[in-house]
């Protein structure tokens, strides 16, 4: 009962989730308007993508995704339903994650050189397609400027600037081997979202639970305000950055001391709030703090915490996927995971009681994401959406989907009748949208 009551506060009844929905609402609104986007913290960027796939799309292109877990360099060959997927991961060291926003781009030259040298198409000069995951003021489909990092990136000299202009920079200085042509600069959510309708051409939402959290969607131009794209076409693809909802305050309602703790040790203390309450970068940690405070109160492990559990970040977010996995009333998982900070011989009682605070955390991230999709769909007005989701959060938490699955349902505007809502996991990352979303902003599309 002490754990339940010490976790009460992560509880979000539907009507807590709604005021949320109602923040969220206002703040997009106020993000698609040019006039006002500055005062909002949902910045609602125009992709200048417009267009959803048709199957038709033909090609041999280059991708990049760079700001998830991995950092990969592709190649893609379309062919009407055919495709294609060939790809390299290269670790992006940590000093060059915080280092000079230079080196960062020659080490993605770097291993672009050496996976097309790899693949004998370095002078080719495909067309590629540059999959960014960080805030980017996009003025065209190839031009991006940056406006934040997020995610525990942070290269010195980069934000106000254009990050195809700096990927072209350093592609220069290896003109001899290296030609390429940069056709498109998108989200995460935008490749996952293109990457699902290339399968499911319902799809009109993206979503990434991983890392960070963000959204896209598709929206009638007339509701972008001041909108500067192709106004023949009805359509185009908003990349939200919703999390930095509540980067004013609109979350402090429901932030706790354990979210105020994560943030103040982060890189970016005051920033991408609602990312820190929901994405797989900060939840294994939230739970860590909860797990200490309950050590601390005497209530788990006997008043003992070990060395690794004290210490921050050592507490894994997919430690709670692992645990969460156990049968209910099994704890094999739970002790495997507690023996590895250090935790030797819990008892039943302590394993039961850091699953439900595990479940706690989960259950929130899970809720605000639902509360997030909500209310997407609740602007669209469609009953019947397919949600493209990728991360690995998403993906590999045994219950994230069930969750939301659940609840999405519940906070959808009564007025929009028989709603069928899917959420389809995109099983080939952002790839495949990159190159769709080239294959549309290049003439290589034959
Ligand atoms: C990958 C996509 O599958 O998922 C990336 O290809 C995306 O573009 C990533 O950024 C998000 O998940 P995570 O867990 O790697 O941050
Ligand atoms: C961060 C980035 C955003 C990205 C998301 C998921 O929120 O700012 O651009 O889509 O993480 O990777």
């Amino acid at each position: 009962r002490e754990v339940r009551d010490g976790c009460q506060e992560l509880n979000l009844p539907d009507s807590v989730l709604r005021q949320c929905m109602d923040k969220l609402r206002a703040q997009i609104d106020l993000g698609l308007n040019p006039d006002t986007r500055d005062k909002s913290t949902v910045k609602c960027f125009n992709t200048y993508v417009q267009d959803l796939p048709t199957g038709k799309e033909k090609g041999q292109f280059l991708a990049l995704d760079l700001g998830g877990t991995n950092f990969r360099v592709l190649l893609i060959t379309l062919n009407g339903r055919h495709f294609d997927m060939q790809s390299k991961i290269y670790v992006v060291p940590k000093a060059i994650m915080i280092g000079p926003g230079e080196d960062l781009f020659d080490h993605i030259a770097s291993c672009l050189e050496s996976f097309t040298l790899e693949h004998r198409v370095a002078n080719k000069n495909l067309p590629l397609g540059f999959t960014f995951s960080f805030p980017l003021n996009q003025v065209g489909l190839k031009n991006g400027i940056l406006t934040r990092w997020t995610k525990g990136f942070n290269c010195a000299g980069t934000v106000g600037r254009d990050v195809v202009e700096m990927l072209n920079a350093a592609v220069e200085k290896r003109k001899n081997t290296l030609k390429i042509d940069v056709v498109a600069v998108l989200n995460d959510t935008t490749g996952t979202l293109m990457s699902c309708a290339w399968k499911n051409h319902n799809c009109k939402v993206g979503v990434i639970l991983g890392t960070g959290s963000n959204a896209c969607y598709v929206e009638k131009i007339q509701n972008v305000i001041g909108f500067d794209g192709d106004k023949t076409k009805p359509y185009v693809i908003i990349n939200t950055e919703w999390g930095a909802f509540g980067d004013n305050g609109e979350l402090e309602f429901i932030r706790t001391p354990y979210d105020k703790e994560i943030d103040k040790n982060s890189v970016n203390p005051g920033k991408q709030l609602h990312e820190k309450m929901i994405s797989g970068m900060y939840l294994g940690e939230l739970a860590r703090l909860l797990l200490v405070k309950f050590v601390k109160d005497k209530i788990l492990f006997g008043g003992q915490a070990s060395p690794a559990l004290l210490e921050r970040e050592k507490f894994l977010t997919e430690y709670i996927s692992s645990i969460e996995s156990d049968p209910r009333g099994v704890f094999k998982q739970c002790r495997n995971v507690l023996s590895k900070i250090g935790i030797s011989d819990p008892t039943d009682q302590d394993c039961s009681n850091v699953r439900y605070i595990c479940e706690s955390v989960s259950r929130r991230a899970a809720h605000l994401a639902s509360a997030g999709v909500a209310t997407l769909l609740n602007k669209m007005e469609i009953p019947s959406v397919t949600v493209g989701v990728d991360g690995s959060l998403y993906r590999y938490h045994p219950h994230f989907h069930n969750l939301m699955y659940e609840k999405i349902p519940e906070l959808l505007d009564p007025r929009i009748e028989n709603p069928t809502i899917n959420l389809m996991l995109s099983e080939d990352g952002s790839g495949r949208g990159a190159a769709l979303i080239a294959a549309s902003g290049s003439e290589h599309n034959v």
